[in-house]
């Protein structure tokens, strides 16, 4: 099946960055249609760049991107009226209510008006927003006004969603219903981009993967595939009393709180297990999750901010 977007050698360089660091570095991959391609990485990895550059909204530097086989540039129109998209900031027309923002997004896609309001209903019913719908925008709290972008964008017929942080900012409640959207919006055979720091929620939905850091792809595909890349594709957790000098020889440990984790082979790791168990002491074993992945790739957390470039600041004299 063909690629539902394709990206070939892309590079952005903002004209007013400094020092012409590239946002995005020659990056190149491609995504499935009808599934979650999760984009994952620190703030300031390039994320929301390659979403404006896929969303017509901006113009890469070089290198280039195709969405439903259809060049970017020549096909800007068509495109447009095949995509939606959350972007990460946002203002939704503040003096419309929930229900007119989320109805008259669609109709302006050229959804004639019953269809319309027949999703504008279910999308709002699928986000907990009926409460809220005769309420003016500009009174919404911040995660309501997201959860109405994610309304009017899930509730589209565009073939290509992308999702910009959707759920930043969302109660964990909240969050369960984008995902279970998302979810709904995939049995319909449409593709979801969805870019987050939230690595459990690119774990639960995401059928494939890329790791951005710095304006470059560090790792793509699936989870499998990505586990599969790093050293020690398994973690095992040894509950004390267990003498860590027995357990180096097996990986890379650390101390955590009443024992020691081990990241470690796979066969190594069971033999890890296994002498726990011999001992009486408690052990869980398992495949590396994606955080330890991000960990193990990046050398720091998604939650670590990217230092602010040099120079960046103002020199005092
Ligand atoms: N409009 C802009 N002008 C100059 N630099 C920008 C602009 N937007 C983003 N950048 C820079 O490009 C890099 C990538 O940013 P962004 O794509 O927003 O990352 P992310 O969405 O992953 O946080 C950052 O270093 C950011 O400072
Ligand atoms: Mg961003």
């Amino acid at each position: 099946m063909d690629p539902a977007v394709q990206v070939s050698h892309l590079r952005k360089v903002y004209p007013t960055s400094r020092g012409q660091k590239p946002a995005l570095d020659d990056i190149s991959f491609s995504i499935p249609p009808g599934r979650v391609y999760g984009l994952i990485g620190r703030n300031g990895a390039g994320k929301t760049t390659f979403v404006r550059i896929a969303a017509t909204q901006l113009a890469p530097t070089s290198g280039s991107v195709s969405v439903l086989g259809m060049d970017l540039e020549t096909n800007t129109r068509e495109v447009r009226s095949r995509i939606a998209c959350v972007p990460q900031e946002s203002r939704p027309l503040y003096f419309l209510n929930t229900e007119e923002v989320v109805y008259l997004y669609l109709k302006m896609r050229g959804m004639d008006a019953v269809e319309a309001r027949r999703r504008t209903k279910d999308a709002m019913d699928e986000l907990s927003l009926t409460e809220y719908a005769k309420r003016q925008v500009s009174r919404l709290s911040g995660g309501l006004r997201r959860r109405a972008l994610c309304a009017m964008v899930l509730a589209s017929d565009a073939e290509v969603l992308f999702l910009d942080e959707p759920t930043t900012g969302l109660d964990p409640l909240a969050r369960r219903e984008v995902w279970k959207a998302v979810r709904r919006t995939i049995r319909e055979h449409r593709t979801i981009v969805l870019t987050t720091h939230y690595l459990d929620e690119a774990e639960a939905l995401s059928s494939r993967l890329a790791l951005i850091e710095a304006g470059q792809l560090k790792l793509e595909g699936s989870p499998e595939d990505l586990r599969a890349r790093v050293r020690y594709p398994y973690r095992v957790m040894v509950q004390d009393p267990f003498p860590r000098e027995e357990l180096e020889p097996y990986g890379r440990v650390s101390k955590v709180e009443g024992g020691h984790l081990v990241f470690a082979r796979e066969a190594d790791a069971r033999e890890v297990a296994r002498k726990g168990l011999e001992r009486g002491v408690r052990v869980s074993l398992g495949p590396v999750s994606l955080e330890d992945i991000f960990l193990e790739v990046v050398g720091k957390s998604i939650e670590e901010d990217e230092p602010a470039e040099d120079g960046g600041g103002e020199a005092y004299a």
